[in-house]
C-alpha cells in the first residue's frame, strides 16, 4: 500500500491534505487494472464511485446526434473523474474507456463525501478543477461553432497543452499525442483534416511534430493567434 499514498500525495485533489489523511484515503480507495479499449463505464450508467488515474490514459467521449463518437477530453496521471454523477446524484454524463492499460483507484460515494465535509481544501481544490474544465468546454463551444478547421484543431492542442503538457522557456512539449483520429473525434473534424492541418502548422512553423510528441515552440504566440 505504500507506494499508493505515495501517489496520492502527487494527487492534485489531495495537495493540502495531512498525511494520515492521505493513508486512509490510499486505505479506502480499491484499485483496479484496465485494459486497453476496455470501458470503465458508460454514459445514462448509474454509479457513484470517483476514479482516479494511477497510471494510463482514458478517454472521456459522448455520442452524437449521427452516432459518431465526440471526445471530450483525455485524461492521464492523477487526474480524476465520475465526481458528476457523485455529486448530483444522476447518471453518468459521459463514456469512460482506457485507451492504455490504466491503473485506477476508485472511492466510494461515502468516503469521498465524508473527505469534502471534513476538508474543505479538497472541496476547493476540486471546484478549481471543475472551473478549468467549464474554460475548456466554453473555449470548444467557440472553437465548434465560430473557426474554421485551423482553429479547431489548434483548440484542441491547446486543450492538451494546458491538461498535459511541459512548459520550457515558453515552448510547451504534449508527449504522446493521441491518434489523429481522436484528434479528429475531439476538434469534431475528420481525420483527414486533422493530418492536413498538422501538417500546415509544422510547415508555418507554429508546430514540431516529432516521434509521436508535439512541440509548441512559442506557446504564448500560439495562444495569441487562436485564442
Ligand atoms: P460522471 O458524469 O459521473 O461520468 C462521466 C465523467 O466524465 C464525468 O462525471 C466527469 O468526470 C467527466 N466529464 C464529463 N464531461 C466532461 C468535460 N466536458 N470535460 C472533462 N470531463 C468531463
Amino acid at each position: 500500500m505504500g507506494e499508493l499514498n505515495e501517489f496520492a500525495k502527487y494527487v492534485p485533489l489531495f495537495a493540502e491534505l495531512p498525511e494520515e489523511t492521505i493513508d486512509k484515503i490510499a486505505g479506502v480507495g480499491k484499485r483496479r487494472n484496465f485494459k486497453k479499449d476496455e470501458v470503465v463505464f458508460l454514459e445514462h450508467e448509474t454509479g457513484s464511485n470517483l476514479f482516479i488515474i494511477i497510471t494510463g490514459k482514458v478517454k472521456v467521449s459522448r455520442e452524437s446526434e449521427d452516432g459518431k463518437e465526440v471526445i471530450l477530453t483525455i485524461m492521464g496521471e492523477s487526474d480524476f473523474f465520475g465526481e458528476m454523477a457523485l455529486v448530483d446524484g444522476l447518471t453518468r454524463s459521459a463514456n469512460v474507456i482506457a485507451i492504455e492499460p490504466s491503473e485506477l483507484l476508485i472511492i466510494h460515494r461515502e468516503d469521498f463525501l465524508d473527505l469534502l465535509y471534513n476538508h474543505p481544501e479538497v472541496a476547493i481544490a476540486l471546484l478549481q478543477e471543475l472551473t478549468k474544465r467549464l474554460r475548456a468546454a466554453d473555449m470548444r463551444i467557440k472553437s465548434l461553432s465560430l473557426k474554421d478547421a485551423e482553429g479547431k484543431v489548434a483548440t484542441v492542442l491547446m486543450q492538451l497543452a494546458d491538461d498535459s503538457g511541459k512548459i520550457m522557456q515558453g515552448a510547451v512539449v504534449v508527449e504522446k499525442l493521441p491518434y489523429q483520429q481522436d484528434l479528429a473525434n475531439m476538434a469534431g473534424t475528420s481525420r483527414e483534416t486533422i493530418s492536413r492541418t498538422l501538417h500546415t502548422f509544422v510547415k508555418k512553423g507554429l508546430i514540431e511534430l516529432e516521434g509521436g510528441n508535439l512541440r509548441i515552440p512559442d506557446y504564448e504566440a500560439f495562444k495569441e493567434m487562436y485564442r
